[in-house]
């Protein structure tokens, strides 16, 4: 989603944003923008596309300490040139990411004013009323703290006001927003991978702070216009280098890494003894898991798991549905929040909406210190590393391991299964998926079905197929197929059977058989445990069977498979069209 990246120091800046925001490239944006005070006034270079074209019309060389940098996921107003960021209106320049929710009311009213807007975005409505408050009281400062009476929805932005040119201002609500500092320079981020090159050294803003930094320091005040004093954090975690080692693609790298990862997580749980260092579930009445797209998907797997070791009821809710419903969470219910980025505005506020309940809220995260690690009651680092691809993988199979480690941590886990688990990976990995990828990559509509936790697993499977190859995929309940969607099956089309769960796989079998019948193109994903006949299915993929561990296994050959599907149609795989890798907005 949007990307922020500001500077100022006593250094040339372009190359500093621009090297920013391409690390941020990953989270998804359609279109790009740099503006920088050149001499006395702001230069702003902007368009639809990508940063690599976007830089060969930026002299890097330019003398300029200060400026502003942005990725844009378009939300209101197409991806184009005008909607694209910086946006400047009079004597503010800013980059912004965040929804302003009540934008459409705030220009009829700077209408009246005079205003007029070039954009369709809410951006340049913030702008516009920067600007606005600034013509008025001819402090920047106080026009900032003045943001949070009117505006209604998120910020975070860095501002160039055409007054000063030493200055850079920064004020954030709701969407996250850092302050990298090292010797004489300054930079601002929405995520610390921009800034990581230059620092370790950061403070994280909080909501309605307000920050005025220059080349010489910076100051940070609350809503009051009180300075305050901020923690300086340091990065201590390794930053994977952003490189596709050799792979085609990320996606693909980031697949082969889970083996790697599974095992170190499983490792440092059983070979130290450490599984009780995880929260005790069981002592919970409830359990509530939230979460969107996958980190959802994970969820249900999770409920699977937790529901059949500690016999605690599991409702697994996607988060933007959590935050609007009738909720009977308590002090006594546990609130389980799963996400990669941390970020995700929906998940956010699910968490706080659990903490208004007192409900106690724990964090499955991977981004370290990113929203959700911080405002949860307890968090768990997943550690995958900088996920890159948009579609996720290893975050996905290390939530799902987590999950698995909380539902047996009373009952513990067996050492061997590190060594097992690994085996089994490389076994799914050495499975041809070109040929049966070929197969289907034609297909306009491909149906996933599955029972229990094969049904979640499915879920996942035909989440991770229609967001990297655009086919249409549908996932059911095998046994729900014939209330309706069976008419769609017709001759040739596919239907992907999930069957791990040996305990109930005749009854999945049945309904395989129901498809053939109509002619579907049966492939079936099931593990080694499971005896089928080999005219229910047209193709099959194997993988090793494992007591706890099948889920994993299954989940990785379609993931797999989904990879070389998309590769097969000749999509853009880490960065599928319209998606973004961390959504901040509601
Ligand atoms: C799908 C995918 C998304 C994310 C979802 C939540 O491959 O990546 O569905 O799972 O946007 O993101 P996080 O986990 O960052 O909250």
């Amino acid at each position: 989603m949007c990307g922020i990246v500001g500077y100022v120091g006593k250094k040339n800046c372009l190359k500093t944003i621009i090297d920013g925001i391409k690390a941020l490239e990953y989270r998804g944006y359609d279109s790009v923008g740099v503006a920088y005070f050149r001499d006395d006034d702001i230069s702003i270079i902007k368009d639809k596309g990508r940063i690599m074209d976007l830089e060969k019309k930026i002299d890097t060389n330019i003398e300029t300490k200060i400026g502003i940098g942005h990725t844009r996921w378009a939300t209101h107003g197409e991806p184009s040139k005008v909607n694209a960021h910086p946006h400047r209106v009079n004597k503010i320049t800013l980059v912004h990411n965040g929804i302003i929710e009540n934008y459409d009311e705030i220009r009829t009213e700077l209408i009246k004013y005079g205003y007029e807007f070039k954009s369709d975005t809410d951006t340049e409505v913030l702008c516009a009323y920067i600007d606005y408050l600034y013509s008025k009281n001819n402090d920047m400062i106080k026009s900032l703290s003045m943001l949070k009476d009117k505006i209604k929805g998120s910020y975070a932005t860095c501002i160039l006001c055409s007054d000063d040119k030493e200055h850079l201002y920064i004020v954030k609500k709701g969407s996250p927003l850092i302050l990298g500092t090292s010797n004489d320079e300054y930079i601002i981020a929405s995520d610390i991978a921009a800034i990581i090159d230059k620092t370790k050294r950061y403070m994280i803003l909080d909501d309605d702070e307000i920050g005025i930094i220059s080349g010489n320091g910076y100051e940070i005040c609350d809503s009051d216009l009180k300075v305050i004093k901020k923690d300086i954090l340091t990065f201590d975690k390794n930053i994977d280098k952003i490189s596709k080692d050799g792979y085609d693609h990320f996606m693909l790298k980031e697949i082969y890494e889970e083996d790697d990862l599974i095992k170190k997580t499983l490792s440092y749980y059983l070979n130290n003894d450490l599984l009780k260092d995880l929260p005790d579930l069981s002592k919970y009445k409830e359990i509530y898991i939230v979460g969107c797209g996958s980190a959802y998907n994970a969820g249900l797997v999770g409920k699977y798991y937790i529901e059949n070791y500690l016999n605690i009821p599991v409702y697994v809710e996607i988060a933007s549905e959590f935050r609007y419903k009738k909720l009977f969470i308590n002090d006594e219910s546990l609130v389980i929040a799963i996400s990669q980025s941390g970020e995700t505005a929906d998940t956010i506020e699910a968490v706080n909406i659990a903490k208004k309940y007192k409900a106690k809220t724990i964090g499955i995260v991977n981004t370290y210190k990113s929203t959700i690690a911080r405002i949860s009651d307890e968090v768990i680092y997943i550690n995958a590393g900088i996920e890159v691809a948009v579609a996720t993988t290893k975050a996905y199979s290390l939530q799902v391991l987590y999950l698995i480690l909380l539902s047996l941590r009373n009952k513990g886990i067996d050492k061997n299964i590190i060594n097992k688990i690994s085996n089994d990976i490389k076994e799914v990995y050495e499975i041809d998926y070109k040929e049966l990828a070929k197969k289907i990559s034609n297909k306009e509509h491909i149906f996933f079905i599955g029972r229990g936790i094969d049904y979640y697993l499915a879920i996942e499977g035909s989440l991770k197929l229609k967001e990297i190859s655009y086919i249409h995929a549908e996932c059911y309940a095998a046994g729900e197929l014939k209330h309706g969607t069976i008419s769609l099956i017709d001759k040739g089309t596919p239907v992907i059977s999930v069957i791990t769960n040996k305990d109930i796989s005749s009854k999945t079998i049945s309904n395989i058989k129901e498809v053939k019948a109509r002619g579907a193109y049966v492939i079936l994903v099931c593990t080694d445990d499971i005896v089928v006949d080999k005219d229910i299915y047209d193709d099959i993929i194997i993988v090793p069977s494992d007591e706890v561990m099948s889920p994993i296994l299954s989940i990785i050959g379609l993931q797999l498979l989904s990879y070389y599907v998309a590769k097969d149609k000749g999509c853009d795989i880490d960065k599928p069209r319209n998606l973004a890798k961390s959504v901040t907005v509601e």
